[in-house]
């Protein structure tokens, strides 16, 4: 039944009755808020790439993480950027590098607070490369020994869920076993499970100095111009033992996201990555569009397409006006 009998205005005419057919909404619970991590003491340093998001020593991010527990906001995800940085990532499993002790730290002064810790080698190696090196080439297998060190080094520092981020073939299940063996079967693991070689890292790379020193990321992270791949990969994880899968970047990447709510029953998640949050804030520096609608209208979108978790570096900001 079409035109007359049918018009859409009709639930769209006040703000109740669109609110009573809404399809999805944004929940405090839904957010992680990612922290960079940096030594020192009393450090809260903007990031001038990601307006509003700062590097804050141990003693900060604590704060920081309190306010953003007050807010609702049930999780954070810890960046570390070390002082040292070596060809093997020595930091990256150091029991005194900078996660482990910002992991300490959260966990115990916010011990209901979930703290997601990312493991990678990209911010700890001096080539910046997100494994070992065999000479120009990231070499997976000698790589997976490294990571799955780090990850047992974060859940000996109090982290509920560790998050691999370096797209090495193998490394999930490197992870599950070494936790395993270790006493950390309850620890979880989400999988950044398609991971593009976005462009949209870019202020993230500026934040974290993890920028390759020679060549780029594409010999191991996923090609954008594919989608079939993706649900492999995600698979792939989930057989090795991953609890939760995530999509990375976000935005441009909602199809790979519908695809994955379709095909998979576990939690899924979405980062809006540095750029994707960062543009949306320069834009509304200028002027050029509404910085807080655009932010909410991206990140709904993220929801609308299948995530149940999204990692923002908006998350406080959300949080506070919902
Ligand atoms: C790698 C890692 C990256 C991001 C999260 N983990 C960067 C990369 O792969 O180059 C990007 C996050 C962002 O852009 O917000 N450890």
């Amino acid at each position: 039944m079409g035109f007359p009998v049918t018009r859409m205005r009709r639930l769209r005419r006040t703000e109740t009755l669109r609110g009573m057919v809404r399809e999805h909404r944004l929940a405090r619970e839904d957010l992680i808020l990612p922290l960079f991590v940096v030594e020192g003491v009393g450090i809260r340093a903007p990031i001038a790439s990601m307006p509003g998001v700062h590097r804050h020593s141990v003693d900060q991010v604590v704060q920081e993480a309190k306010r953003v527990a007050d807010l609702g906001v049930p999780a954070v995800i810890l960046f570390g950027i070390p002082s040292h940085k070596d060809a093997r990532g020595t930091g990256a499993d150091d029991p005194d590098g900078i996660v482990q002790k910002a992991c300490r730290a959260i966990v115990d002064s916010l011990p209901s607070l979930c703290v997601i810790t990312d493991v990678c080698l990209c911010e700890y190696t001096d080539h910046g490369h997100c494994g070992l090196l065999d000479g120009e080439e990231v070499d997976n297998d000698a790589s997976l020994e490294r990571l799955a060190r780090t990850a047992v080094s974060h859940a000996r520092a109090g982290a509920s869920i560790v998050a691999p981020s370096d797209m090495m073939d193998g490394r999930v299940a490197a992870i599950r076993r070494e936790l395993d063996a270790n006493g950390y079967q309850d620890v979880a693991i989400l999988a950044y499970a398609a991971k593009y070689a976005s462009a949209f890292y870019g202020p993230f790379r500026e934040a974290a100095e993890s920028t390759p020193e020679f060549g780029d990321r594409r010999g191991y992270q996923m090609d954008p111009p594919n989608r079939r791949e993706a649900l492999r990969e995600m698979r792939l994880d989930l057989e090795e033992g991953a609890d939760i899968l995530m999509v990375k970047p976000a935005m441009a990447y909602l199809d790979i996201l519908a695809d994955a709510r379709r095909t998979f029953d576990v939690p899924l998640a979405a980062y809006q990555v540095s750029g994707e949050y960062s543009m949306i804030k320069a834009a509304g520096e200028r002027g050029w569009l509404d910085a807080d609608r655009a932010m909410e209208e991206a990140l709904i979108s993220i929801k609308r397409a299948g995530a149940d978790l999204i990692l923002t570096y908006a998350a406080a900001d959300l949080a506070e006006k919902l």
